[in-house]
Protein backbone atom coordinates (compact mmCIF):
# COMPACT_ATOMS: atom_id res chain seq x y z
CA UNK A 1 0.00 0.00 0.00
CA UNK A 2 0.98 3.84 -0.34
CA UNK A 3 3.38 4.39 1.85
CA UNK A 4 1.97 7.78 4.15
CA UNK A 5 3.82 9.17 7.47
CA UNK A 6 1.13 10.23 9.41
CA UNK A 7 2.70 13.68 10.92
CA UNK A 8 3.54 14.60 7.63
CA UNK A 9 1.00 14.19 5.77
CA UNK A 10 -1.34 17.19 4.30
CA UNK A 11 0.67 19.66 6.99
CA UNK A 12 -0.76 23.00 5.13
CA UNK A 13 -4.12 21.45 3.87
CA UNK A 14 -7.24 22.60 4.81
CA UNK A 15 -9.95 20.54 5.12
CA UNK A 16 -13.23 22.74 5.70
CA UNK A 17 -12.61 26.68 5.61
CA UNK A 18 -14.31 27.46 8.75
CA UNK A 19 -16.73 25.61 11.48
CA UNK A 20 -19.64 27.97 13.44
CA UNK A 21 -20.71 25.99 16.09
CA UNK A 22 -24.29 27.15 17.04
CA UNK A 23 -24.33 29.44 20.32
CA UNK A 24 -26.23 26.25 22.11
CA UNK A 25 -23.64 23.48 20.69
CA UNK A 26 -20.97 25.57 22.16
CA UNK A 27 -22.30 25.82 25.03
CA UNK A 28 -23.01 22.18 25.90
CA UNK A 29 -19.44 21.54 24.96
CA UNK A 30 -18.40 23.61 27.62
CA UNK A 31 -20.59 22.17 30.32
CA UNK A 32 -19.31 18.87 28.77
CA UNK A 33 -15.85 20.02 29.31
CA UNK A 34 -17.13 21.27 32.84
CA UNK A 35 -18.85 18.26 33.57
CA UNK A 36 -15.35 15.97 32.93
CA UNK A 37 -13.04 17.99 34.57
CA UNK A 38 -15.74 18.24 37.72
CA UNK A 39 -16.80 14.51 38.07
CA UNK A 40 -14.10 12.51 36.85
CA UNK A 41 -13.94 10.09 33.97
CA UNK A 42 -14.56 7.06 34.28
CA UNK A 43 -16.19 4.52 32.07
CA UNK A 44 -19.56 5.87 33.28
CA UNK A 45 -18.44 9.17 31.98
CA UNK A 46 -20.12 10.01 28.70
CA UNK A 47 -20.19 12.81 26.85
CA UNK A 48 -22.64 12.40 24.66
CA UNK A 49 -24.91 12.53 27.70
CA UNK A 50 -24.10 16.82 28.10
CA UNK A 51 -24.78 17.61 24.55
CA UNK A 52 -28.53 16.04 24.88
CA UNK A 53 -29.29 18.10 27.80
CA UNK A 54 -32.83 19.86 27.29
CA UNK A 55 -32.67 23.21 28.25
CA UNK A 56 -35.23 24.22 30.81
CA UNK A 57 -35.17 28.20 30.47
CA UNK A 58 -33.93 30.16 27.49
CA UNK A 59 -30.10 30.13 26.02
CA UNK A 60 -29.10 33.32 27.61
CA UNK A 61 -30.46 32.77 31.37
CA UNK A 62 -28.70 29.09 31.51
CA UNK A 63 -25.14 30.18 30.17
CA UNK A 64 -25.75 33.09 32.85
CA UNK A 65 -26.20 30.93 35.86
CA UNK A 66 -22.97 28.57 34.07
CA UNK A 67 -20.29 31.76 33.87
CA UNK A 68 -22.13 32.03 37.62
CA UNK A 69 -20.97 29.10 38.83
CA UNK A 70 -17.94 28.53 36.97
CA UNK A 71 -16.35 32.22 38.39
CA UNK A 72 -17.51 31.14 41.97
CA UNK A 73 -14.80 28.40 41.73
CA UNK A 74 -12.23 30.46 39.66
CA UNK A 75 -9.68 29.19 42.58
CA UNK A 76 -9.21 26.41 40.41
CA UNK A 77 -11.48 26.79 37.69
CA UNK A 78 -12.75 22.90 38.45
CA UNK A 79 -16.74 22.86 39.95
CA UNK A 80 -17.43 21.30 43.23
CA UNK A 81 -18.97 18.06 41.79
CA UNK A 82 -22.52 19.16 44.37
CA UNK A 83 -23.01 22.33 42.72
CA UNK A 84 -22.16 20.98 39.63
CA UNK A 85 -24.95 18.39 39.72
CA UNK A 86 -26.96 21.31 41.13
CA UNK A 87 -26.77 23.31 38.85
CA UNK A 88 -27.19 20.67 36.16
CA UNK A 89 -30.67 19.52 38.14
CA UNK A 90 -31.78 22.92 38.45
CA UNK A 91 -30.93 24.06 34.69
CA UNK A 92 -31.61 21.05 32.84
CA UNK A 93 -34.17 18.14 31.79
CA UNK A 94 -32.86 14.03 31.86
CA UNK A 95 -31.70 13.59 28.12
CA UNK A 96 -34.10 12.20 26.50
CA UNK A 97 -37.39 13.80 27.94
CA UNK A 98 -37.67 15.95 25.06
CA UNK A 99 -38.73 12.40 23.05
CA UNK A 100 -41.83 11.43 24.71
CA UNK A 101 -42.46 7.30 24.16
CA UNK A 102 -45.00 6.26 21.69
CA UNK A 103 -47.13 3.17 21.54
CA UNK A 104 -47.62 2.72 17.62
CA UNK A 105 -51.57 2.89 16.87
CA UNK A 106 -50.33 -0.62 14.38
CA UNK A 107 -48.73 -2.52 17.20
CA UNK A 108 -50.86 -5.15 18.67
CA UNK A 109 -49.12 -7.55 20.92
CA UNK A 110 -49.61 -11.00 18.47
CA UNK A 111 -49.41 -10.05 15.08
CA UNK A 112 -51.38 -12.57 12.65
CA UNK A 113 -49.13 -14.82 10.89
CA UNK A 114 -46.35 -13.45 12.65
CA UNK A 115 -42.86 -15.69 11.58
CA UNK A 116 -44.89 -18.39 10.36
CA UNK A 117 -41.51 -20.74 9.86
CA UNK A 118 -40.77 -21.15 13.37
CA UNK A 119 -42.15 -24.29 15.33
CA UNK A 120 -40.01 -24.31 18.02
CA UNK A 121 -42.21 -22.40 20.60
CA UNK A 122 -39.38 -21.78 22.95
CA UNK A 123 -37.92 -19.52 19.91
CA UNK A 124 -41.40 -18.61 19.77
CA UNK A 125 -41.95 -17.00 23.09
CA UNK A 126 -38.82 -15.31 22.12
CA UNK A 127 -39.75 -13.71 18.67
CA UNK A 128 -42.56 -12.39 20.72
CA UNK A 129 -40.22 -10.70 23.49
CA UNK A 130 -37.93 -9.03 20.58
CA UNK A 131 -41.58 -7.93 18.68
CA UNK A 132 -42.49 -6.01 22.41
CA UNK A 133 -39.54 -4.36 22.27
CA UNK A 134 -40.72 -2.14 19.77
CA UNK A 135 -42.98 -0.28 22.34
CA UNK A 136 -39.74 0.67 24.18
CA UNK A 137 -37.92 1.79 21.66
CA UNK A 138 -40.76 4.41 19.59
CA UNK A 139 -40.49 7.54 20.62
CA UNK A 140 -41.81 11.37 18.69
CA UNK A 141 -40.87 14.74 18.92
CA UNK A 142 -41.91 16.39 22.07
CA UNK A 143 -44.03 19.89 20.55
CA UNK A 144 -41.57 21.94 22.62
CA UNK A 145 -38.64 20.91 20.31
CA UNK A 146 -40.16 23.20 17.86
CA UNK A 147 -41.64 25.58 20.06
CA UNK A 148 -37.62 26.67 21.67
CA UNK A 149 -35.25 25.39 19.07
CA UNK A 150 -32.28 26.84 21.23
CA UNK A 151 -33.04 24.88 23.88
CA UNK A 152 -33.17 21.54 21.97
CA UNK A 153 -29.90 19.89 20.37
CA UNK A 154 -33.12 17.14 19.08
CA UNK A 155 -33.70 17.72 15.45
CA UNK A 156 -37.60 17.63 14.98
CA UNK A 157 -39.47 14.97 12.82
CA UNK A 158 -43.21 15.17 11.67
CA UNK A 159 -43.82 11.27 12.20
CA UNK A 160 -42.61 8.68 15.02
CA UNK A 161 -39.88 6.57 15.07
CA UNK A 162 -37.94 3.63 16.65
CA UNK A 163 -34.25 4.59 18.65
CA UNK A 164 -32.06 2.50 18.77
CA UNK A 165 -31.72 2.38 22.70
CA UNK A 166 -29.62 3.37 25.74
CA UNK A 167 -27.73 6.36 24.76
CA UNK A 168 -29.23 6.25 20.80
CA UNK A 169 -32.03 8.55 22.13
CA UNK A 170 -32.93 10.09 18.89
CA UNK A 171 -33.47 8.33 14.85
CA UNK A 172 -30.27 7.33 13.36
CA UNK A 173 -29.47 6.96 9.85
CA UNK A 174 -28.48 3.54 8.42
CA UNK A 175 -30.00 1.84 12.12
CA UNK A 176 -33.12 2.85 10.92
CA UNK A 177 -33.04 0.13 7.52
CA UNK A 178 -33.13 -3.15 9.70
CA UNK A 179 -35.17 -1.29 12.41
CA UNK A 180 -37.65 -1.58 9.17
CA UNK A 181 -36.96 -4.96 8.05
CA UNK A 182 -38.00 -5.89 11.54
CA UNK A 183 -41.03 -3.83 11.87
CA UNK A 184 -42.38 -4.86 8.70
CA UNK A 185 -41.77 -8.66 10.02
CA UNK A 186 -44.02 -7.34 13.16
CA UNK A 187 -46.88 -5.82 10.78
CA UNK A 188 -46.12 -2.26 11.62
CA UNK A 189 -46.12 -1.00 8.27
CA UNK A 190 -47.22 2.39 8.84
CA UNK A 191 -44.58 2.60 11.77
CA UNK A 192 -41.69 2.12 9.00
CA UNK A 193 -43.84 3.99 6.63
CA UNK A 194 -43.85 7.18 8.92
CA UNK A 195 -39.84 6.91 9.74
CA UNK A 196 -39.20 6.86 5.67
CA UNK A 197 -41.31 10.42 6.09
CA UNK A 198 -39.03 11.80 8.72
CA UNK A 199 -36.21 10.70 6.57
CA UNK A 200 -36.92 12.34 3.31
CA UNK A 201 -37.97 15.15 5.44
CA UNK A 202 -34.61 15.53 6.71
CA UNK A 203 -33.00 14.71 3.38
CA UNK A 204 -35.27 17.76 1.94
CA UNK A 205 -34.21 20.00 5.09
CA UNK A 206 -30.41 19.21 4.60
CA UNK A 207 -29.90 17.86 0.93
CA UNK A 208 -28.52 14.65 2.45
CA UNK A 209 -29.48 12.62 5.25
CA UNK A 210 -27.74 13.36 8.58
CA UNK A 211 -26.35 10.72 10.68
CA UNK A 212 -28.95 10.86 13.51
CA UNK A 213 -31.75 12.98 14.31
CA UNK A 214 -29.29 15.73 16.45
CA UNK A 215 -27.82 19.42 15.64
CA UNK A 216 -24.25 17.77 15.71
CA UNK A 217 -25.00 15.09 13.06
CA UNK A 218 -25.82 17.78 10.98
CA UNK A 219 -22.27 17.65 8.72
CA UNK A 220 -21.92 13.93 8.19
CA UNK A 221 -24.22 10.99 7.05
CA UNK A 222 -24.02 7.78 7.03
CA UNK A 223 -24.33 4.46 4.58
CA UNK A 224 -26.90 5.49 2.22
CA UNK A 225 -29.75 2.78 2.30
CA UNK A 226 -32.54 5.27 2.43
CA UNK A 227 -33.68 3.97 -0.95
CA UNK A 228 -33.25 0.18 0.42
CA UNK A 229 -35.97 1.05 3.12
CA UNK A 230 -38.20 2.20 0.48
CA UNK A 231 -37.59 -0.62 -1.95
CA UNK A 232 -38.72 -2.89 1.48
CA UNK A 233 -41.67 -1.52 2.14
CA UNK A 234 -42.01 -1.10 -1.42
CA UNK A 235 -42.52 -4.92 -1.76
CA UNK A 236 -45.11 -5.35 1.11
CA UNK A 237 -47.71 -2.50 0.13
CA UNK A 238 -46.53 -2.17 -3.89
CA UNK A 239 -47.80 1.57 -3.29
CA UNK A 240 -46.57 3.44 -6.09
CA UNK A 241 -47.56 6.90 -4.27
CA UNK A 242 -44.34 6.06 -1.68
CA UNK A 243 -42.38 5.69 -4.69
CA UNK A 244 -43.30 8.88 -6.31
CA UNK A 245 -43.02 11.61 -3.58
CA UNK A 246 -39.36 9.83 -2.72
CA UNK A 247 -37.59 10.05 -6.11
CA UNK A 248 -37.20 13.71 -6.16
CA UNK A 249 -35.48 13.33 -2.72
CA UNK A 250 -33.37 10.03 -2.97
CA UNK A 251 -32.19 12.39 -6.35
CA UNK A 252 -31.07 15.29 -3.77
CA UNK A 253 -29.21 12.81 -1.58
CA UNK A 254 -27.76 10.55 -4.64
CA UNK A 255 -26.65 14.54 -6.00
CA UNK A 256 -24.80 14.44 -2.36
CA UNK A 257 -22.97 11.37 -2.62
CA UNK A 258 -21.59 11.41 -6.28
CA UNK A 259 -20.22 14.86 -5.93
CA UNK A 260 -17.02 17.09 -4.95
CA UNK A 261 -16.04 16.08 -2.03
CA UNK A 262 -17.49 12.56 -2.15
CA UNK A 263 -16.57 11.87 -6.08
CA UNK A 264 -13.14 10.64 -6.91
CA UNK A 265 -11.96 9.60 -10.04
CA UNK A 266 -9.35 6.48 -11.09
CA UNK A 267 -8.20 5.39 -14.31
CA UNK A 268 -7.49 2.06 -14.76
CA UNK A 269 -4.77 -0.03 -16.92
CA UNK A 270 -6.93 0.58 -19.50
CA UNK A 271 -7.36 4.57 -19.52
CA UNK A 272 -10.82 4.44 -18.66
CA UNK A 273 -11.74 7.10 -16.01
CA UNK A 274 -14.50 5.70 -13.37
CA UNK A 275 -15.94 7.63 -10.82
CA UNK A 276 -16.73 5.91 -7.50
CA UNK A 277 -17.48 7.72 -3.62
CA UNK A 278 -15.77 7.92 -0.46
CA UNK A 279 -16.80 9.23 2.65
CA UNK A 280 -15.88 12.83 3.94
CA UNK A 281 -17.37 14.80 6.65
CA UNK A 282 -17.57 18.34 6.38
CA UNK A 283 -16.26 19.24 9.89
CA UNK A 284 -12.62 19.14 11.38
CA UNK A 285 -13.04 19.75 15.03
CA UNK A 286 -13.82 17.40 18.06
CA UNK A 287 -17.48 15.48 17.49
CA UNK A 288 -19.41 17.57 19.78
CA UNK A 289 -21.02 14.55 21.58
CA UNK A 290 -17.55 12.86 22.05
CA UNK A 291 -15.34 16.03 22.24
CA UNK A 292 -13.55 15.28 25.40
CA UNK A 293 -12.52 12.87 23.65
CA UNK A 294 -11.37 13.36 20.89
CA UNK A 295 -9.50 16.41 21.94
CA UNK A 296 -7.44 13.61 23.74
CA UNK A 297 -7.20 11.33 21.15
CA UNK A 298 -5.11 14.56 19.07
CA UNK A 299 -3.23 15.87 22.26
CA UNK A 300 0.43 17.00 21.06
CA UNK A 301 -0.28 17.39 17.38
CA UNK A 302 0.39 20.30 15.42
CA UNK A 303 -3.16 22.09 14.73
CA UNK A 304 -3.21 21.64 11.01
CA UNK A 305 -2.42 17.39 12.14
CA UNK A 306 -5.03 18.22 14.39
CA UNK A 307 -7.66 19.44 11.78
CA UNK A 308 -7.12 16.34 9.62
CA UNK A 309 -7.33 13.65 12.50
CA UNK A 310 -10.59 15.45 13.61
CA UNK A 311 -12.27 15.44 9.50
CA UNK A 312 -10.96 11.57 9.41
CA UNK A 313 -12.73 10.86 12.84
CA UNK A 314 -16.07 12.58 11.84
CA UNK A 315 -15.74 10.64 8.34
CA UNK A 316 -15.11 7.30 10.31
CA UNK A 317 -18.21 7.79 11.91
CA UNK A 318 -20.36 8.56 8.16
CA UNK A 319 -19.14 5.20 7.23
CA UNK A 320 -20.69 3.97 10.60
CA UNK A 321 -17.38 2.04 11.41
CA UNK A 322 -16.48 4.07 14.14
CA UNK A 323 -14.00 2.93 14.60
CA UNK A 324 -11.82 0.26 12.75
CA UNK A 325 -8.41 -0.58 11.95
CA UNK A 326 -9.57 -0.69 8.46
CA UNK A 327 -9.11 3.53 8.57
CA UNK A 328 -5.87 3.43 9.92
CA UNK A 329 -2.82 3.79 8.70
CA UNK A 330 -0.65 1.66 11.37
CA UNK A 331 -4.06 -0.44 12.29
CA UNK A 332 -3.79 0.53 15.78
CA UNK A 333 -3.59 4.53 16.49
CA UNK A 334 -6.19 6.71 15.91
CA UNK A 335 -3.90 9.66 15.21
CA UNK A 336 -3.27 7.29 11.60
CA UNK A 337 -7.03 7.58 10.48
CA UNK A 338 -6.89 8.48 7.20
CA UNK A 339 -10.95 7.60 6.31
CA UNK A 340 -11.23 10.23 3.54
CA UNK A 341 -8.68 8.99 1.62
CA UNK A 342 -9.80 5.75 0.74
CA UNK A 343 -12.66 4.65 -1.83
CA UNK A 344 -14.82 1.94 0.40
CA UNK A 345 -16.45 -1.16 -1.41
CA UNK A 346 -19.78 -0.98 0.66
CA UNK A 347 -20.08 2.75 0.47
CA UNK A 348 -19.58 1.85 -3.73
CA UNK A 349 -22.06 -1.07 -3.65
CA UNK A 350 -24.99 0.90 -1.44
CA UNK A 351 -24.50 3.43 -4.21
CA UNK A 352 -24.99 0.84 -6.77
CA UNK A 353 -27.74 -0.79 -5.32
CA UNK A 354 -29.07 3.06 -4.87
CA UNK A 355 -28.96 3.90 -8.66
CA UNK A 356 -30.49 0.27 -9.84
CA UNK A 357 -33.05 1.03 -6.81
CA UNK A 358 -33.73 4.90 -8.33
CA UNK A 359 -33.90 3.52 -11.67
CA UNK A 360 -37.12 0.82 -10.84
CA UNK A 361 -38.90 3.66 -9.09
CA UNK A 362 -38.85 6.33 -11.71
CA UNK A 363 -39.92 3.09 -14.10
CA UNK A 364 -42.99 2.31 -11.90
CA UNK A 365 -44.06 6.03 -11.50
CA UNK A 366 -43.49 6.49 -15.33
CA UNK A 367 -40.27 9.05 -15.66
CA UNK A 368 -38.94 6.98 -18.16
CA UNK A 369 -35.95 8.75 -18.67
CA UNK A 370 -34.66 9.21 -15.24
CA UNK A 371 -35.03 5.43 -15.33
CA UNK A 372 -32.81 5.32 -18.36
CA UNK A 373 -30.08 7.56 -16.81
CA UNK A 374 -29.50 5.86 -13.55
CA UNK A 375 -29.81 2.46 -15.55
CA UNK A 376 -26.52 3.87 -17.21
CA UNK A 377 -25.03 5.25 -13.70
CA UNK A 378 -25.90 1.80 -12.39
CA UNK A 379 -23.98 0.13 -15.22
CA UNK A 380 -21.11 2.47 -15.20
CA UNK A 381 -20.47 2.31 -11.12
CA UNK A 382 -20.27 -1.67 -11.52
CA UNK A 383 -17.67 -1.43 -14.14
CA UNK A 384 -15.90 1.12 -11.76
CA UNK A 385 -16.29 -1.57 -8.80
CA UNK A 386 -14.93 -4.58 -10.94
CA UNK A 387 -12.25 -2.13 -12.37
CA UNK A 388 -10.97 -0.91 -9.09
CA UNK A 389 -11.88 -2.74 -6.12
CA UNK A 390 -12.47 -5.94 -7.17
CA UNK A 391 -9.46 -8.50 -6.83
CA UNK A 392 -9.94 -11.81 -9.41
CA UNK A 393 -6.97 -13.82 -7.80
CA UNK A 394 -8.39 -12.83 -4.24
CA UNK A 395 -11.99 -13.49 -4.83
CA UNK A 396 -13.06 -10.49 -3.25
CA UNK A 397 -13.50 -6.36 -2.79
CA UNK A 398 -10.92 -4.41 -1.46
CA UNK A 399 -11.20 -0.48 -0.45
CA UNK A 400 -8.64 1.67 -2.35
CA UNK A 401 -6.47 3.65 -0.60
CA UNK A 402 -5.51 7.06 -2.30
CA UNK A 403 -2.73 9.05 -1.84
CA UNK A 404 -3.43 11.44 1.05
CA UNK A 405 -4.31 14.94 0.96
CA UNK A 406 -5.94 13.95 -1.91
CA UNK A 407 -6.77 17.09 -3.81
CA UNK A 408 -9.80 17.84 -5.92
CA UNK A 409 -10.37 16.94 -9.61
CA UNK A 410 -7.25 14.71 -9.50
CA UNK A 411 -7.21 11.73 -11.38
CA UNK A 412 -5.62 8.69 -9.55
CA UNK A 413 -3.36 5.73 -12.01
CA UNK A 414 -4.81 2.21 -10.58
CA UNK A 415 -2.41 0.06 -9.42
CA UNK A 416 -3.35 -3.28 -7.60
CA UNK A 417 -0.77 -2.12 -4.28
CA UNK A 418 -3.44 0.11 -3.42
CA UNK A 419 -5.95 -2.48 -2.35
CA UNK A 420 -5.75 -2.80 1.46
CA UNK A 421 -5.78 -6.65 1.57
CA UNK A 422 -6.66 -7.07 4.82
CA UNK A 423 -9.54 -9.10 5.41
CA UNK A 424 -12.95 -7.74 6.45
CA UNK A 425 -16.44 -8.34 6.57
CA UNK A 426 -17.24 -5.08 3.98
CA UNK A 427 -15.12 -7.01 1.14
CA UNK A 428 -17.91 -8.92 1.26
CA UNK A 429 -21.11 -6.95 0.49
CA UNK A 430 -21.29 -6.34 -3.40
CA UNK A 431 -22.83 -9.69 -2.94
CA UNK A 432 -25.82 -8.19 -0.56
CA UNK A 433 -26.01 -5.04 -3.60
CA UNK A 434 -26.25 -7.43 -6.67
CA UNK A 435 -22.58 -6.32 -7.96
CA UNK A 436 -22.85 -10.16 -9.23
CA UNK A 437 -25.81 -11.44 -10.72
CA UNK A 438 -26.93 -15.48 -10.11
CA UNK A 439 -25.21 -17.44 -12.48
CA UNK A 440 -21.98 -15.49 -12.40
CA UNK A 441 -18.70 -17.81 -12.26
CA UNK A 442 -17.47 -15.53 -9.86
CA UNK A 443 -19.75 -16.36 -7.37
CA UNK A 444 -17.70 -19.58 -6.76
CA UNK A 445 -14.58 -17.99 -5.84
CA UNK A 446 -15.82 -15.21 -3.23
CA UNK A 447 -17.96 -17.70 -1.56
CA UNK A 448 -14.40 -19.82 -1.33
CA UNK A 449 -12.69 -16.65 -0.07
CA UNK A 450 -15.22 -15.53 2.76
CA UNK A 451 -15.31 -19.58 4.04
CA UNK A 452 -11.73 -19.04 4.50
CA UNK A 453 -10.61 -15.69 5.37
CA UNK A 454 -10.80 -16.76 9.08
CA UNK A 455 -13.96 -13.96 9.45
CA UNK A 456 -16.39 -16.98 10.07
CA UNK A 457 -16.40 -17.90 13.61
CA UNK A 458 -18.55 -20.32 15.62
CA UNK A 459 -20.89 -17.46 16.62
CA UNK A 460 -21.15 -15.20 13.52
CA UNK A 461 -18.83 -12.90 11.23
CA UNK A 462 -15.89 -10.91 12.69
CA UNK A 463 -15.79 -7.64 11.78
CA UNK A 464 -11.89 -7.94 10.99
CA UNK A 465 -8.96 -10.22 11.98
CA UNK A 466 -7.06 -7.22 13.94
CA UNK A 467 -7.58 -7.26 17.94
CA UNK A 468 -7.25 -3.33 18.29
CA UNK A 469 -9.57 -2.52 21.18
CA UNK A 470 -11.92 -0.36 18.67
CA UNK A 471 -15.64 -1.29 18.38
CA UNK A 472 -15.96 -2.55 14.38
CA UNK A 473 -12.55 -5.06 14.88
CA UNK A 474 -12.08 -8.78 16.06
CA UNK A 475 -14.32 -9.80 17.67
CA UNK A 476 -16.45 -8.18 17.68
CA UNK A 477 -19.74 -9.40 14.78
CA UNK A 478 -22.59 -6.67 14.18
CA UNK A 479 -26.23 -7.09 13.23
CA UNK A 480 -26.24 -5.52 10.00
CA UNK A 481 -22.81 -7.11 8.83
CA UNK A 482 -24.27 -10.40 9.77
CA UNK A 483 -27.79 -9.79 7.90
CA UNK A 484 -26.25 -8.09 4.48
CA UNK A 485 -23.72 -12.09 4.46
CA UNK A 486 -26.32 -14.09 4.89
CA UNK A 487 -28.89 -12.46 2.70
CA UNK A 488 -25.90 -11.80 0.16
CA UNK A 489 -25.09 -15.51 0.35
CA UNK A 490 -28.78 -16.50 -0.30
CA UNK A 491 -28.61 -13.83 -3.37
CA UNK A 492 -26.58 -15.75 -5.00
CA UNK A 493 -28.94 -18.54 -5.05
CA UNK A 494 -25.92 -20.82 -5.16
CA UNK A 495 -26.22 -24.34 -3.39
CA UNK A 496 -22.90 -23.24 -1.45
CA UNK A 497 -24.18 -19.85 -1.16
CA UNK A 498 -27.42 -20.55 0.12
CA UNK A 499 -26.14 -23.71 2.49
CA UNK A 500 -23.38 -21.32 4.29
CA UNK A 501 -26.27 -18.34 4.74
CA UNK A 502 -28.91 -20.80 6.80
CA UNK A 503 -25.72 -21.78 8.76
CA UNK A 504 -24.74 -18.25 9.92
CA UNK A 505 -28.30 -17.16 10.43
CA UNK A 506 -28.65 -20.47 12.96
CA UNK A 507 -25.43 -19.71 14.83
CA UNK A 508 -26.48 -16.04 14.55
CA UNK A 509 -29.61 -16.83 16.17
CA UNK A 510 -28.43 -19.42 18.77
CA UNK A 511 -25.87 -17.10 19.93
CA UNK A 512 -28.59 -13.76 20.48
CA UNK A 513 -30.70 -16.17 22.03
CA UNK A 514 -28.62 -17.31 24.68
CA UNK A 515 -27.34 -13.74 25.40
CA UNK A 516 -30.84 -12.70 25.51
CA UNK A 517 -31.68 -15.58 28.11
CA UNK A 518 -29.10 -14.77 30.39
CA UNK A 519 -28.85 -10.39 30.45
CA UNK A 520 -32.49 -10.22 29.64
CA UNK A 521 -31.61 -7.65 26.92
CA UNK A 522 -30.76 -7.62 23.32
CA UNK A 523 -27.42 -5.98 22.41
CA UNK A 524 -25.86 -3.41 19.58
CA UNK A 525 -22.79 -6.47 19.40
CA UNK A 526 -21.83 -9.66 19.79
CA UNK A 527 -18.57 -11.83 19.84
CA UNK A 528 -18.23 -13.30 16.74
CA UNK A 529 -16.12 -16.17 18.79
CA UNK A 530 -18.31 -17.75 21.31
CA UNK A 531 -22.03 -18.25 21.53
CA UNK A 532 -23.95 -16.09 23.92
CA UNK A 533 -21.08 -13.35 24.34
CA UNK A 534 -21.82 -9.92 23.76
CA UNK A 535 -18.65 -7.26 22.06
CA UNK A 536 -16.87 -4.88 23.52
CA UNK A 537 -14.59 -1.96 23.24
CA UNK A 538 -14.24 1.38 21.57
CA UNK A 539 -15.96 4.76 22.94
CA UNK A 540 -18.70 3.62 25.32
CA UNK A 541 -20.26 0.36 26.57
CA UNK A 542 -22.29 -2.28 25.00
CA UNK A 543 -25.74 -0.55 24.80
CA UNK A 544 -28.74 -2.36 25.14
CA UNK A 545 -32.06 -1.89 22.88
CA UNK A 546 -31.75 -2.68 20.72
CA UNK A 547 -32.95 -1.84 17.28
CA UNK A 548 -30.97 -3.15 14.23
CA UNK A 549 -30.46 -6.49 16.59
CA UNK A 550 -34.51 -6.90 16.56
CA UNK A 551 -34.88 -6.04 13.07
CA UNK A 552 -32.09 -8.87 11.67
CA UNK A 553 -33.22 -11.74 14.75
CA UNK A 554 -36.70 -11.09 13.29
CA UNK A 555 -35.68 -11.21 9.45
CA UNK A 556 -33.99 -13.63 9.88
CA UNK A 557 -36.35 -15.55 11.71
CA UNK A 558 -39.19 -14.44 8.91
CA UNK A 559 -36.72 -16.14 6.28
CA UNK A 560 -35.57 -19.08 7.74
CA UNK A 561 -38.09 -20.17 10.70
CA UNK A 562 -36.80 -22.71 13.15
CA UNK A 563 -37.97 -26.61 13.41
CA UNK A 564 -39.77 -27.66 16.05
CA UNK A 565 -37.38 -30.20 17.31
CA UNK A 566 -33.70 -28.35 16.43
CA UNK A 567 -32.57 -27.28 19.76
CA UNK A 568 -31.73 -23.27 19.79
CA UNK A 569 -28.52 -21.84 22.11
CA UNK A 570 -25.23 -22.70 22.78
CA UNK A 571 -24.32 -26.12 22.51
C1 LIG B 1 -23.01 22.12 9.05
O1 LIG B 1 -24.38 21.96 8.72
C2 LIG B 1 -25.18 23.10 8.97
C3 LIG B 1 -26.62 22.73 8.68
O2 LIG B 1 -26.77 22.29 7.36
C4 LIG B 1 -24.70 24.25 8.09
O3 LIG B 1 -25.45 25.41 8.38
C5 LIG B 1 -23.22 24.50 8.36
O4 LIG B 1 -22.73 25.45 7.46
C6 LIG B 1 -22.42 23.22 8.18
N1 LIG B 1 -21.05 23.43 8.57
C7 LIG B 1 -20.03 23.23 7.72
C8 LIG B 1 -18.68 23.45 8.28
O5 LIG B 1 -20.20 22.86 6.58
C1 LIG C 1 -32.50 36.84 27.72
O1 LIG C 1 -33.05 37.33 26.51
C2 LIG C 1 -34.36 37.85 26.68
C3 LIG C 1 -34.93 38.19 25.29
O2 LIG C 1 -33.95 38.77 24.47
C4 LIG C 1 -34.32 39.07 27.60
O3 LIG C 1 -35.64 39.59 27.77
C5 LIG C 1 -33.75 38.64 28.93
O4 LIG C 1 -33.60 39.74 29.78
C6 LIG C 1 -32.40 37.95 28.78
N1 LIG C 1 -31.99 37.37 30.06
C7 LIG C 1 -30.76 37.44 30.51
C8 LIG C 1 -30.50 36.80 31.85
O5 LIG C 1 -29.85 37.94 29.88
C1 LIG D 1 -7.28 10.52 27.73
O1 LIG D 1 -6.21 9.68 27.32
C2 LIG D 1 -5.53 9.06 28.38
C3 LIG D 1 -4.31 8.33 27.82
O2 LIG D 1 -4.58 7.67 26.65
C4 LIG D 1 -6.51 8.13 29.12
O3 LIG D 1 -5.88 7.50 30.18
C5 LIG D 1 -7.69 8.95 29.61
O4 LIG D 1 -8.66 8.11 30.19
C6 LIG D 1 -8.33 9.71 28.46
N1 LIG D 1 -9.36 10.58 28.95
C7 LIG D 1 -10.53 10.75 28.33
C8 LIG D 1 -11.47 11.72 28.94
O5 LIG D 1 -10.83 10.15 27.32
C1 LIG E 1 -30.51 12.24 -18.55
O1 LIG E 1 -29.17 12.32 -19.01
C2 LIG E 1 -28.99 13.22 -20.08
C3 LIG E 1 -27.58 13.06 -20.60
O2 LIG E 1 -26.64 13.22 -19.57
C4 LIG E 1 -29.29 14.63 -19.60
O3 LIG E 1 -29.13 15.56 -20.63
C5 LIG E 1 -30.74 14.67 -19.09
O4 LIG E 1 -31.01 15.93 -18.54
C6 LIG E 1 -30.97 13.58 -18.06
N1 LIG E 1 -32.39 13.54 -17.74
C7 LIG E 1 -32.87 13.44 -16.50
C8 LIG E 1 -34.34 13.41 -16.35
O5 LIG E 1 -32.14 13.35 -15.52
C1 LIG F 1 -15.68 -24.15 4.03
O1 LIG F 1 -14.47 -24.67 4.53
C2 LIG F 1 -14.59 -25.92 5.17
C3 LIG F 1 -13.22 -26.35 5.67
O2 LIG F 1 -12.65 -25.32 6.43
C4 LIG F 1 -15.13 -26.96 4.20
O3 LIG F 1 -15.36 -28.17 4.89
C5 LIG F 1 -16.47 -26.45 3.62
O4 LIG F 1 -16.91 -27.35 2.63
C6 LIG F 1 -16.27 -25.08 3.02
N1 LIG F 1 -17.57 -24.59 2.59
C7 LIG F 1 -17.74 -23.88 1.48
C8 LIG F 1 -19.13 -23.41 1.20
O5 LIG F 1 -16.83 -23.62 0.71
Amino acid sequence: METYSAAAACENATVISSIQLSPLLSFLIAVQTAALASLGGGPNFDPKFYVDLPLKYPLNVTTKAFQTLSSSSSQNTTIPPSAFQQFQNSYFDEPGSDLPAYTPADYTPTPANFVPGVQNQQVRKWALQIHALWLILARQTAAIVEKQPDQHTLLPVPQPFIIPGDRFREVYYWDSYWIIRGLLVSGLVDTAKGIVESLLALVEQYGFMPNGGRMYYENRSQPPLLSMMILAIFKREQDPSLLKTALPVLLQEHKFWTTDPHIVLVEDSGCNVHQLSRYWARWDSPRPESSTTDTNVTAGLSTSRQKQVYHDIATAAESGWDFSSRWMQDQEHLTTLRTSSIIPVDLNSFLFQMEVNIAFFAKVVGDIETSRNFSVFAKSRKKAIQSILWNAKMGQWFDYWLPACSKKGDIYPWNEESQNKHAFASNFIPLWCGVLTPGDKKIGKVIAALNSSGLLLAAGIATSLKETGQQWDFPNAWPPLQHMIIEGLASTKSHQGKKLAVSIARRWLSSNYASFQVVGKMIEKYNAQYCGQEGFGGEYNPQTGFGWTNGVVLSLLQEYGWPADLPIGCS
